[in-house]
């Protein structure tokens, strides 16, 4: 079967990346880089950032939650020393960007539209700093804006990251696809607090983003209502930890899917899906990923009744 996914105007070998934030640049890891259809870069801003104080992560049961505050070397410094370095991988390389006001995600565009990446993941999940700190991602008409600037800025693919935190990502989505979006990645961390033992935050930026295997079933509900909303293309994220967590992704309506966390804990982790999703295809013969996305829909079922079961 030919594992090939197009988005835009990107194919990637396979429809597995790891997940911004989680792998650097793909550089630590080239041998785990090339096997994959992608990586996806961590936030790169307009000027450097050193993040939060730590502790940056803190373990619980069902995943971590992290404050690392958006650390990157700022775009400048990450053209001129990281894309030479990164355009040799031999896998998509989606540089992740993320912006403090609507124009500098524009700017961030433009800055890249020259360079030697493939595409652009559009992290909607900062806060808008002019307009009192609201995410930009938590309001439609925002991200409708932003996805048409770096529309307008770029001529490669866009794949806008969607939150999911206090907003239906169904109208965010929507809002994203009708400016011109090739792509939405759902979802982002969702917000939590960790305390110490003294009822004091743990985490060094008082709160965090919370990711790993308890975010997936909230990441895949989300897919599921998104698919039967939009046309363009869906990058599931969010708690896949192995193949059937992937296929899962699939199903809902993904058509790609990223792994987080897990490689955190095994850098290989990404590799280990991608192989249960090449075994599974292979066993059950199939000759194309459509067989797949979407199939939990065509199984009927979710229609009729509300999506919000008690
Ligand atoms: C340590 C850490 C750093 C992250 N940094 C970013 C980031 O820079 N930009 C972004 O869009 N998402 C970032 N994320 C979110 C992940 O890309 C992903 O959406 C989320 O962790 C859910 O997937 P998972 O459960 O597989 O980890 C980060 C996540 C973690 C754990």
């Amino acid at each position: 079967m030919n594992a090939a996914v197009t988005i835009g105007r990107t194919t990637f070998a396979n429809p597995v990346l790891v997940a911004s934030g989680t792998f650097e640049f793909g550089l630590k890891f080239p041998s785990v880089a090339n096997r994959l259809g992608g990586v996806v870069t961590k936030a790169i801003t307009m000027q450097a950032r050193v993040g939060n104080p730590p502790p940056r992560i803190c373990e619980f049961p069902g995943g971590i939650l992290n404050s690392v505050g958006l650390e990157n070397p700022g775009v400048e410094k990450f053209c001129t020393e990281i894309v030479p370095r990164t355009a040799k991988l031999k896998s998509r390389v989606v540089v992740n960007v993320a912006g403090f006001t609507v124009e500098e995600y524009g700017e961030l565009a433009a800055r890249l539209d020259s360079e030697s990446v493939d595409a652009l993941e559009v992290n909607v999940s900062c806060p808008n700093v002019k307009e009192g700190g609201a995410l930009f991602g938590q309001q439609p008409q925002v991200v409708e804006a932003i996805t048409a600037l770096v529309r307008k800025e770029t001529t490669k693919t866009i794949i806008i990251k969607l939150t999911a935190n206090f907003v239906d990502p169904v109208e965010t989505a929507k809002a994203a696809e009708a400016a011109g979006a090739d792509g939405v990645t759902l979802i982002n961390t969702l917000f939590g607090l960790a305390l110490d033992e003294n009822g004091r935050p743990f985490l060094g930026g008082r709160s965090g983003g919370v990711s790993g295997p308890a975010l997936k079933p909230f990441a895949l509900f989300c897919v599921d209502r998104v698919a039967a909303a939009v046309k363009i293309p869906i990058v599931g994220c969010g708690g896949i930890m192995n193949g059937q967590d992937a296929l899962d992704f699939l199903s809902a309506g993904a058509r790609m899917v990223q792994v987080g966390t897990a490689s955190l804990v095994n850098p290989e982790a990404a590799l280990e899906v991608w192989t249960g999703l090449k075994e599974y295809s292979a066993r059950n013969r199939l000759t194309g990923w459509e067989q797949l996305v979407g199939r939990t829909r065509r199984h009927g079922g979710g229609e009729s009744k509300s999506d919000v079961r008690s």
